[in-house]
C-alpha cells in the first residue's frame, strides 16, 4: 500500500496533475495488473477533480468494439463501434480529442443528459498500439483544455 499524499484544494490544475502523476508512478510501479491500474487510475482522477465520469474503454479486436472498463461515476454505455461517439473517433484516429460542447458534437453518444464536455484520450502499449481509450466527462460546458490534455496523455504512458 502506498501513502497518499492528499492533494491540496488550493492546487491549480497543472500543480494538481504533477502530484496525481507522481502518485500514478507509484501505483504502477508496484503492480503490473493493467486492469487494476486502470481502476486505480480512475479513482486517482476522481479523488483528484470530481468529474461526472471518468473511465477508459478497452479495445475488443474480437468484437472490432470498445468494452467498458473501470470506471467511477454513474452507469455507463458497455460498447462502442469503431468510430462511433467521441471514444470511437479517437480509437480510429489515434488523436485526443476534446469537446467543448457534446450537444453540438454530431457523433456524440449521449450515455447521460447530464454530460455537457468531455475529453477522449489514446492508451496505447509498448507496440504502440492502441488498447484503450481513456474518457472523461463534465457536467459543465468546455471543462477540458491543452493542460488536461497534455497532463492525461502523460498518464496514460505509465500504462504501458
Ligand atoms: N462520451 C462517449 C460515450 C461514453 S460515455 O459518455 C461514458 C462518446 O461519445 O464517445
Amino acid at each position: 500500500m502506498h501513502a497518499i499524499t492528499p492533494i491540496d484544494a488550493s492546487a491549480n490544475k497543472s500543480e494538481k496533475y504533477e502530484l496525481l502523476i507522481k502518485q500514478a508512478e507509484a501505483i504502477v510501479n508496484s503492480e503490473s495488473d493493467l486492469i487494476a491500474n486502470m481502476a486505480n487510475l480512475t479513482a486517482l482522477l476522481k479523488d483528484s477533480f470530481n468529474w461526472f465520469w471518468i473511465g477508459f474503454y478497452r479495445v475488443n479486436t474480437g468484437s472490432n468494439q470498445l468494452v467498458l472498463g473501470p470506471f467511477q461515476g454513474p452507469l455507463a454505455c458497455t460498447r462502442i463501434n469503431h468510430g462511433k461517439g467521441v471514444c470511437g473517433e479517437v480509437w480510429a484516429t489515434g488523436t485526443t480529442q476534446i469537446v467543448d460542447d457534446v450537444n453540438a458534437h454530431p457523433n456524440h453518444i449521449a450515455c447521460s443528459a447530464l454530460s455537457q464536455s468531455e475529453i477522449v484520450v489514446p492508451v496505447r502499449n509498448e507496440a504502440d498500439e492502441i488498447i484503450a481509450v481513456l474518457d472523461i466527462d463534465s457536467d459543465e460546458l468546455a471543462r477540458f483544455d491543452e493542460v488536461d490534455g497534455k497532463y492525461l496523455q502523460q498518464l496514460v504512458e505509465l500504462l504501458k
